[in-house]
């Protein structure tokens, strides 16, 4: 009997998830014999798992896609916090994904997502069900694993923004301030900040104090300086909203008319300093595209482990790489926590000691 594997991508897109089903594919068809196995392909994540989208997949699906941004099963968001809630579509989502395994037959499932993602994968598999996951996402915060696929292609990317920002901040003698994905932890901003030559680095793991990062500009200023480049995680607050609830500084910000702290940063920064500020918002810009080498390799090391998880029947785990070696961490153990930057972290550490400002 063929062993049948089904296949979703769940959550934000990021370049590589293509590159690791392929590795998951090719490693099975590989070691497990190409007419021993069907590999499933599920649509749009767990919305898919929950109305039945799913369609039997030929080896040619998989070819070519390599280099390939996005994912050739499309994704959704389908939060966490609902999969056990009926809403006003009186669906029983829980109930209706575990039908949709076992009307497909299904021996396994794979999940390629984010935290939120494996949260459902530990909650499919405490329901009995065959689960592996493998860790995506542009913020690098998945916890039990050094590296997530698709960070590195993002960090390329937000690196090649902050160069290109360089050059017009240089000619306009400008302070060019860039919001950088990352809700919850800076990895993105703090790995391209370091590259990209940012002289202020602000994460949400450092609150920042506005007036320390006008002094650091206006000092840079003072030494001749007529630019300078700040990177900022989109999900950055300042001291005074470091002291407030998440719902607290949510109402805060909807009564200054803003989701994000960068244009508040980048007027607060030409008020104080009195230098001419602009903004960028790369946005989606950074999970799109081609998945860069690092990534191609790291998918690809990922993908043939899950296969082999898949031989080995290891199931409720989840793909990962500690202490540069690839290997597989339970659900139980990281589903529901994040991985932030630690304030002493060496990269931290290694920044400020080369003069980047936290504004802390
Ligand atoms: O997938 C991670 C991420 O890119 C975050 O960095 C960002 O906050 C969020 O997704 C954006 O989500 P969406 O694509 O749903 O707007």
């Amino acid at each position: 009997m063929k062993k049948r594997i089904g296949i979703l991508t769940s959550g934000g897109d990021c370049p590589g998830l293509n590159a690791t089903i392929r590795g998951v594919v090719k490693a099975c068809y590989e070691m497990l014999g190409e007419d021993n196995v069907q590999i499933v392909g599920i649509s749009n994540g767990y919305y898919g798992l929950i109305h039945n989208m799913a369609k039997d997949m030929q080896p040619s699906d998989f070819s070519g896609i390599l280099t390939l941004g996005g994912t050739i099963l499309g994704t959704k968001r389908q939060p966490y916090k609902m999969m056990t809630v009926i809403g006003e579509d009186n669906i029983d989502k829980v109930k209706s994904m575990k039908e949709t395994y076992k009307k497909q037959k299904l021996d396994v499932l794979l999940t390629l997502g984010g935290n939120g993602t494996h949260k459902t994968s530990k909650l499919l598999a405490d329901n009995g069900l065959n689960v592996i996951g493998l860790p995506k996402t542009i913020d690098n915060d998945i916890y039990g694993t050094d590296v997530t696929f698709g960070f590195h292609s993002a960090v390329d990317i937000a690196t090649d923004t902050l160069d290109r920002l360089h050059t017009t901040a240089t000619s306009h003698s400008r302070i060019m301030v860039c919001e950088i994905m990352g809700n919850k932890a800076g990895w993105l901003t703090l790995y391209s900040g370091v590259a990209g030559g940012a002289d202020v680095i602000l994460i949400p793991e450092i609150p920042y104090d506005i007036n320390k990062v006008c002094d650091a500009l206006i000092k840079r200023s003072e030494k001749g300086k007529n630019f300078s480049i700040v990177a900022v995680a989109e999900g950055v607050f300042d001291v005074n909203e470091a002291q407030m609830k998440k719902k607290e500084r949510a109402k805060k910000r909807e009564k200054e008319g803003i989701t994000t702290a960068t244009n508040r940063i980048a007027s607060q920064i030409q008020q104080i300093t009195g230098i001419e500020t602009r903004t960028c918002v790369p946005g989606h810009m950074l999970r799109g595209g081609s998945p860069s080498a690092y990534d191609r390799v790291l998918a690809t090391k990922f993908g043939v482990h899950a296969a082999q998880l898949i031989r080995d029947e290891k199931y409720g785990r989840t793909v990962a790489m500690v202490n540069s070696k690839i290997t597989s961490n339970k659900l139980e153990d990281i589903a529901g926590l994040t991985k932030f930057v630690q304030q002493d972290s060496q990269l931290v550490i290694t920044a400020k000691d080369l003069g980047i400002k936290f504004g802390d």
